[in-house]
Formats: structure tokens, C-alpha cells, sequence
């Protein structure tokens, strides 16, 4: 039996503006970048998906190299969106990228203009579809000229295989350069996908700013530090954790200092009647500026408990001088050298 959609599914919350433009997206997202890769999907991955549309999430996020192996992910979500999603395809938002290493060679990673069309149509074969909503550039790109990436981006909308482009982990600078140049190229720059989150805060030093200036939209990626805010890591690095891994969260990011960090927030939180992850949601969400917040999820629970979140996405302004007390740096922005020029 295919999979049937909740009926209820668009009576769950409000959808959010994405800049000043016509798209509206969910104020939570879910990517697949973790627990989607392999031969096939697993049956709670497959679950995950269809739980979180079946609750309001019309926006999946992947990338051309999300796996492992690279491109798995997006060969998974091809294969689901063949067997079950094909029918509510114009319901949802799919976006893809392209900007680190895919294949090998000088033409398989950064901003060229060979790479990214050509990687771009892989990942549409890959995905089983003529479009994608939302094309990215993945990363600023110092060697290749902005204007050839943006090139690249004003073709792939022009020749209709994305909607819709965006780019991710760019500075402010280079934010207002490539949106002056894809505006000169008759489009515009829909969204920017920066990392964000209560121990990772560069954003709130220029790029919100630049972004409410340019009225773009903004996907805050990470927005539970890859799961380290929240309670899992409190007494040790459980099983099935990505801490645990050796993957993208490297377990010696697990210091006293960031505990410390979480028993305060966790203080706060359960005050809110809330997890520490619902209250990191919600916190991300606070700015107006911030269109949805990019999740990753290993079990459907989690999913639910992050979508709880939006129950309760009001601060009070002595809470948030609270929160101020632990929501510090703790030098876990992994993309930082895309967004220092
Ligand atoms: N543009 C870019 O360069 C870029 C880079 C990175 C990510 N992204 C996008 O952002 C998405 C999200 O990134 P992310 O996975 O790092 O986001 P995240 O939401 O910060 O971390 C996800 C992890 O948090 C943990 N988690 C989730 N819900 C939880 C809950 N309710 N309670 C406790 N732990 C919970 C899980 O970790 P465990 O597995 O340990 O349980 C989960 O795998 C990616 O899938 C991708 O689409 C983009």
C-alpha cells in the first residue's frame, strides 16, 4: 500500500515567509545529511519522513554528497519519492546542493560552473525529478569568480531545474555580492543556509542584519549543535549518538565547560516545560528573520519532540537574559573557513 498523507496535516502551525518572497516554509525542516545514506533507507528513516510531512514539514533538505557513500541520500529519497511521494510532489519542497567534494578531479567540488550544472543534474537523476524547489551554492568559493557561480546559479533556474536558489555559509560581504549578481542576472537570492545554534552564534554579528536588509530568507542549519544540545551527554557518549560515531561531532567537543552550558540551559528549559532541543528550537526560531530551523533526526521521537518545540516559541526578556548566561561560544562551527572571506 502506498503511503496516505494525514489529513490534518496543514492544521498543525503557521508556515513562514521566506524573505519577501512567494515561498512559505515550514518553521521546521527536515535534512538528511545523517541516518538517510546506505544501500537502501531504513525503515525508520522512511518512517521519519513520512511522520514529519504527516505532520506539517513539507521541506526536505539534501545535498549531492549526503550519504555515506556520497549520494545515497539523495538516491534514498529519489526511490521514496517514486514509490510513495510522487503523488504530493507540488506539495512539497525539495532542495538540493552543491560546493564540497563529490567527485574526483578539478571539476567536482567549489564553485565552478562546470561543476555545479553538471552536479546538479546528477542530483535530479539521482532524486527521479525534473526539478528541485531550491538550488545552493554550498559554499563561497575564493578562487573561482563569484560571477561564474552566479552564472551558474541564474542557469539552472533558467533551464528549469530549480525553482528556486539560495547559498549556504556565505559571509555577509559575500552575501550582498552574490545577491547584487544573481539580481543583475534576473533573479534572486531566496535563502541563506547558515550553521546556528546557542553555542555557535556568528550569525547574529552582520548576517541576520544583511539578510533582513535584503529581505532573503534564512534556513539556520545545526540548530542542535549535531544533537549536543540536548540532555544525551549529560552523564556520558551513549550508543547510537553521533558523538559516538566518529563522524561529523567529534566526542572531545564534550567538555566540562559545554556540561556546565547544558545543566543551566537544562534549568531553564524544564521551567519552560521543555526538553534542552525544544528550547534550543525555539531559541533559534525567535528571530524574525529566521524562516525554519534544519534539523537532523535518528528516530521518529526525536522528530516529535522537536516538533513539540513550536508549542511554545515565546521568550519572555528575562528568560532570554537567562539563556544569554550559557548560550556561548564552544568552537564547534565546522564551516566557518566558507563564510571568513
Ligand atoms: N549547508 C551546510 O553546509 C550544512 C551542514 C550541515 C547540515 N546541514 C543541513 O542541516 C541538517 C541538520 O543538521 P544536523 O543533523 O547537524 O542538525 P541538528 O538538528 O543540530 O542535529 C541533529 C542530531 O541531533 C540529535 N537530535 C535530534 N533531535 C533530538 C532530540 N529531540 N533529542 C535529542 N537529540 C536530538 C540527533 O543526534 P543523535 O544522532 O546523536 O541522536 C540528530 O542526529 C542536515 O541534515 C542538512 O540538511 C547543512
Amino acid at each position: 500500500m502506498p503511503y496516505k498523507a494525514n489529513n490534518k496535516r496543514y492544521n498543525q502551525f503557521k508556515y513562514n515567509r521566506c524573505g519577501n518572497s512567494g515561498l512559505q516554509l515550514p518553521p521546521i525542516t527536515l535534512g538528511l545529511w545523517h541516518n538517510f545514506g546506505g544501500k537502501a533507507i531504513s525503515s525508520e528513516s522512511k518512517k521519519m519522513v513520512f511522520h514529519a510531512f504527516d505532520r506539517g514539514v513539507t521541506h526536505f533538505d539534501l545535498a549531492n554528497n549526503y550519504g555515506p557513500p556520497y549520494g545515497s541520500a539523495e538516491k534514498n529519497f529519489g526511490r521514496l519519492i517514486n514509490s510513495d511521494l510522487r503523488q504530493y510532489r507540488d506539495e512539497l519542497i525539495i532542495s538540493t546542493k552543491a560546493g564540497y567534494d563529490m567527485w574526483p578531479g578539478p571539476y567536482g567540488e567549489w564553485g565552478s560552473k562546470k561543476y555545479l550544472i553538471a552536479s546538479l543534474d546528477q542530483s535530479l537523476e539521482r532524486l527521479q525529478l525534473e526539478y528541485v524547489d531550491i538550488f545552493y551554492s554550498h559554499r563561497f568559493d575564493p578562487l573561482t569568480p563569484l560571477e561564474e557561480t552566479a552564472d551558474a546559479l541564474a542557469q539552472s533556474v533558467y533551464q528549469g531545474k530549480a525553482l528556486y536558489v539560495g547559498i549556504s555559509s556565505y559571509s555577509s560581504k559575500q552575501t550582498i555580492r552574490m545577491n547584487k549578481l544573481l539580481v543583475e542576472r534576473g533573479i534572486r537570492c531566496l535563502i541563506h543556509q547558515p550553521s546556528y545554534s546557542m553555542i555557535n552564534r556568528w550569525i547574529e554579528k552582520d548576517l541576520l542584519k544583511t539578510l533582513n536588509k535584503l529581505a532573503i530568507g534564512c534556513i539556520a542549519f545545526s540548530p542542535l549543535a549535531q544533537g549536543m544540545l540536548s540532555e544525551k551527554y549529560l552523564v556520558s557518549i551513549p550508543k547510537n549518538s553521533r558523538a559516538s560515531e566518529h563522524s561529523s561531532l567529534d566526542k572531545k567537543k564534550i567538555t566540562q565547560s559545554y556540561i556546565k552550558k547544558i545543566k543551566g540551559l537544562s534549568n531553564i528549559a524544564s521551567k519552560r516545560g521543555q526538553t534542552v532541543a525544544q528550547l534550543a528550537l525555539a531559541w533559534v526560531l525567535r528571530h524574525k528573520e529566521i524562516t525554519s530551523a534544519l534539523i537532523g533526526s535518528r528516530t521518529v521521537k526525536q522528530l516529535d519532540e522537536c516538533l513539540d518545540s513550536l508549542k511554545n516559541l515565546k521568550f519572555s526578556k528575562l528568560e532570554l537574559r537567562e539563556i544569554d548566561k550559557f548560550a556561548k561560544e564552544e568552537k564547534i562551527n565546522l564551516w566557518e573557513p566558507s563564510s571568513q572571506y
